[in-house]
């Protein structure tokens, strides 16, 4: 699909340019002309919604370290000061902590998108694993963020998270240890920790930037997959990208502003936890701690086993078995919409990721109900959050390492259609075409 270049400077400068520079010719190639699957739908315009939420991060993240102190002992008082004295800082602020919340929305929808649509199978293997680069990259930068207003929850979700190195301790007595200490720069999350985080987590979405650039680049050597999960197989199944999808991404974009802004200027602080606006104290825990809600599913896999090394691991290996889907799927057919046994999993598997979230965010000795009343000395049999956490971590990997390769194996899908073409139109109007 990167095929020639269909590039034709205009005047004398584009053409003095190209035969230097030819960075016209590489924006046309893949934003103008680039042949683009006629069949695209609204969930393939997240891609462009979250270039824009990059790019939004970015811009307020640099006016926000403008005003910002990374010291422990100024950290909370700058981003107060931030909130009440710089002109507009209330607004700059909100788009931020907001945006890192749509961000993660819009990357689940795009990962899910992935997966339904079978978009990481080969060609796309390397597209989908710099994709996973991208989540990881997301989610340390989102976390060390989360530390900088030096609130309550900054400080001890800071302070339990870097806390699970230590259960390394129990492999090599020592280790865990040392790479808390490592990672902190001291013996507590302090001046040295918030400092160092402040650092990355300036540094880390360029990072990120550079990684999508990788990303695009993948992405225009096979072309994009598409709801069928057939392959492009001539012009009559493409349009060019302009001003097609430029106009269905703006659309959507403008769609999914509306639904941020709704966040940013009527109820800004309801995806945040209210003891972040009460200054970290070292002497003082929170009854509950919890991390942000796009981390609570991952939560819950850690606490899902009662001891650290298991849970540390399980949470890494959730995200680690991410890097393995092309693999893991062994069906010949793409997309979702032909695989009747691997959709009806892919919602169950959206339901599960669903529920470890909601159990992530609850106190993790909660009971749900009890299952036999107190006998003698026997205590009552009960059923808590934590049963059901394990639970659904071990549907979290089933869908994985069990469902995935199996029903590929075993599922007769339903017939495909012949071309995207024919798809888009039916028999019937493809027909008719032809007469
Ligand atoms: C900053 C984050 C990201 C940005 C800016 C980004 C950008 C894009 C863009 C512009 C596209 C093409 C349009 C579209 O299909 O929506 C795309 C496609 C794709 N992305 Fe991402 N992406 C990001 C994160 C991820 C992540 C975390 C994954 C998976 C783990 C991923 C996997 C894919 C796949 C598989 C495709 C091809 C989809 C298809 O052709 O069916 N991306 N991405």
């Amino acid at each position: 699909m990167s095929g020639p270049s269909t590039y034709e400077p205009k005047n004398a400068f584009t053409r003095w340019l190209d035969s230097r520079l030819p960075i016209l010719r590489f924006a046309n190639d893949t934003m103008t002309t680039f042949p683009t699957p006629k069949n695209l739908n609204y969930w393939y315009t997240f891609g462009a919604i979250l270039t824009f939420c990059l790019a939004v991060q970015i811009v307020t993240g640099i006016v926000l370290a403008m005003h910002y102190a990374s010291a422990a002992s100024e950290a909370f008082a700058s981003v107060e000061y931030v909130m009440r004295d710089v002109n507009s800082g209330w607004l700059i602020r909100y788009v931020h902590m907001n945006g890192a919340s749509m961000f993660f929305l819009a990357v689940y929808i795009h990962m899910f998108r992935g997966l339904y649509y079978g978009s990481y199978k080969a060609p796309r293997e390397v597209l989908w694993i710099l994709g996973v680069v991208i989540y990881l990259l997301m989610m340390a930068t989102a976390f060390m963020g989360y530390t900088l207003p030096w609130g309550q929850m900054s400080f001890w979700a800071a302070t339990v998270i870097t806390n699970f190195f230590a259960a390394f301790d129990s492999v090599i007595p020592g280790f865990g240890t040392a790479i808390l200490e490592w990672l902190r720069g001291d013996f507590a999350v302090d001046d040295a920790t918030l400092r160092r985080f402040f650092s990355l987590h300036y540094l880390l979405p360029f990072a990120i930037a550079a990684v999508v650039g990788l990303h695009i680049w993948a992405l225009h050597v096979p072309g994009n997959n598409n709801p069928t999960g057939i392959e492009v197989k001539g012009p009559q199944d493409t349009v060019p990208f302009h001003p097609y999808y430029t106009a269905k991404d703006a659309f959507a974009l403008g769609l999914f502003t509306i639904l941020f802004a709704w966040f940013v200027f009527f109820d800004p602080n309801v995806l945040g936890h209210p003891d972040n606006y009460i200054e970290a104290n070292p002497l003082q825990t929170p009854p509950h701690i919890v991390p942000e809600w796009y981390f609570l599913p991952f939560y819950a896999i850690l606490r899902a086993v009662p001891y650290k090394l298991g849970g540390v691991l399980l949470m890494f290996g959730a995200i680690f078995v991410l890097f393995l889907v092309p693999w893991l799927d062994t069906s010949g057919v793409r997309s979702a919409r032909y695989r009747p046994v691997f959709k009806q999993l892919f919602w169950i598997f959206l339901i599960v990721c669903i529920g470890l979230g909601w159990v992530g965010g609850q106190p993790a000795d909660r009971v749900l109900f009890t299952i036999a009343e107190a006998a003698g000395d026997s205590p009552a049999r009960v059923f808590g959050v934590a049963d059901l956490g394990l639970i659904l971590t071990i549907l979290y990997f089933a869908f994985f390492l069990v469902a995935m390769p199996l029903v590929g194996m075993m599922e007769t899908p339903r017939p495909l259609p012949a071309s995207i073409a024919q798809s888009v139109l039916g028999k019937g109007a493809q027909t008719k075409a032809a007469a």
